[in-house]
């Protein structure tokens, strides 16, 4: 069986570490803020070349306390990408805004030449998505955010460390917000997230309002919410800071592989890789014929796959009341059916990787 990730043979490559910190985690009683926490957040923001790095709940939290703190507020409009999960539209509309979404491009980035079509007077930011491991053409949605005087919220979830020219993704608008959901490029042993900001002022807004709204215990100088990434997470996070270079770069090898021995299958398309961008393959998606048969073929030989996503965001039922159409986002519409992920992680052997994409080849010589 190849499982579609696996978690447990990381772990047990740096369990004395984890044990060790968990321990020293316990023994000093900081669970909630304290030193495991404040280190974590300046050695983060330290690799990533921000000035702020603030920790909070999850991905989907860090979202929408951005928007909060940006002040994006009821009958304002936030665009973002029409394929991504529904945390980058969710946050949206959690402070009462309206998503606005705009198609992928060829490397299932946000499609840039689609963006300025979606811009009104109500039009207030933008969150681009740096999906499945690499980053969007964000230098471009950058100019239209200057342009039209935007702010710029990326969502780099999925793209840890992973850069566009010589920076880091996550650091080329207002804010980045990251998840440490436990299958990420670094994932935490539960819900973790945070956000990266150069900007001191919306640092500080943002560490108020994710505790409460206060400046210290028990001064609230405005009502807030309980966001925070805790002790034992920021620790196990510490750890994992210190391997993700070389788990991102064993992912890469992987997807490099899985593309160079599909590159003469013609029923598939394997990912591209977007000039002056790294690709750190949290996701690796194949477009493919016949796809819902490729994934039960795969499943009976013991091959896990998951789809990325099976339901484009405007066509979930919860957007009903948009009533979007088919057309109006062609690519998404035609590639939910279309998408297939292979197993990816650091660890993932050659030899699996061989295995898989021979089976593949095997279901599609018979047509
Ligand atoms: C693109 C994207 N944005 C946001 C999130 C939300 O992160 P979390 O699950 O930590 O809330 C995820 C998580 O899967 C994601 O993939």
């Amino acid at each position: 069986m190849i499982k579609f990730i696996d978690l447990l043979v990381q772990h047990k490559q740096i369990e004395y570490e984890l044990n060790t910190v968990i321990q020293q985690v316990i023994e000093d009683s900081a669970f909630v803020y304290g030193k495991y926490l404040t280190d974590f957040e300046n050695n983060f923001a330290e690799k990533i070349w921000a000035k702020n790095c603030i920790g909070v709940a999850n991905g989907t939290d860090a979202l929408i306390i951005v928007l909060k703190c940006l002040g994006i507020k009821q009958g304002d409009e936030v665009i973002t990408a029409a394929n991504s999960f529904i945390a980058s539209a969710e946050a949206i509309s959690n402070i009462g805004a309206k998503p606005v979404f705009v198609d992928h491009d060829k490397y299932y980035g946000i499609n840039v030449d689609l963006i300025e079509k979606k811009i009104n007077k109500n039009t207030k930011a933008i969150i681009p998505v740096h999906l499945y491991g690499q980053s969007c053409d964000i230098e471009k949605v950058q100019e239209i955010c200057k342009k039209y005087g935007l702010y710029m919220i990326e969502d780099t979830a999925q793209s840890h460390f992973a850069k566009y020219k010589n920076k880091y993704t996550g650091t080329y608008g207002n804010a980045g917000c990251f998840s440490f959901y436990p299958s990420k490029n670094l994932g935490a042993m539960g819900d973790g997230g945070a956000i990266v900001t150069n900007d001191d002022k919306l640092a500080e807004k943002i560490r108020i309002y994710a505790n409460h709204g206060s400046v210290s215990k028990y001064q609230h100088i405005t009502e807030g919410i309980n966001s925070r990434l805790d002790g034992m997470q920021a620790a196990i996070l510490n750890v994992k800071l210190k391997y993700v270079d070389k788990w991102n770069r064993q992912r890469n090898l992987a997807g490099l592989f899985y593309n160079s021995l599909l590159s003469d299958c013609e029923f598939v398309e394997s990912p591209d890789i977007r000039k002056y961008s790294e690709h750190f393959f949290h996701i690796y998606a194949i477009k493919c014929k016949k796809r819902d048969e490729l994934q039960m073929f795969l499943k009976s030989n013991g091959i896990q796959t998951g789809i990325h996503y099976p339901i484009a965001l405007p066509y979930l039922q919860c957007y009903d009341y948009l009533q979007h159409k088919s057309e109006d986002f062609s690519q998404s519409f035609k590639n939910q059916s279309k998408l297939l992920s292979l197993p990816m992680y650091p660890d993932i052997t050659q030899e699996q990787i061989l295995h898989i994409v021979k089976l593949i080849k095997e279901f599609y010589a018979k047509y």
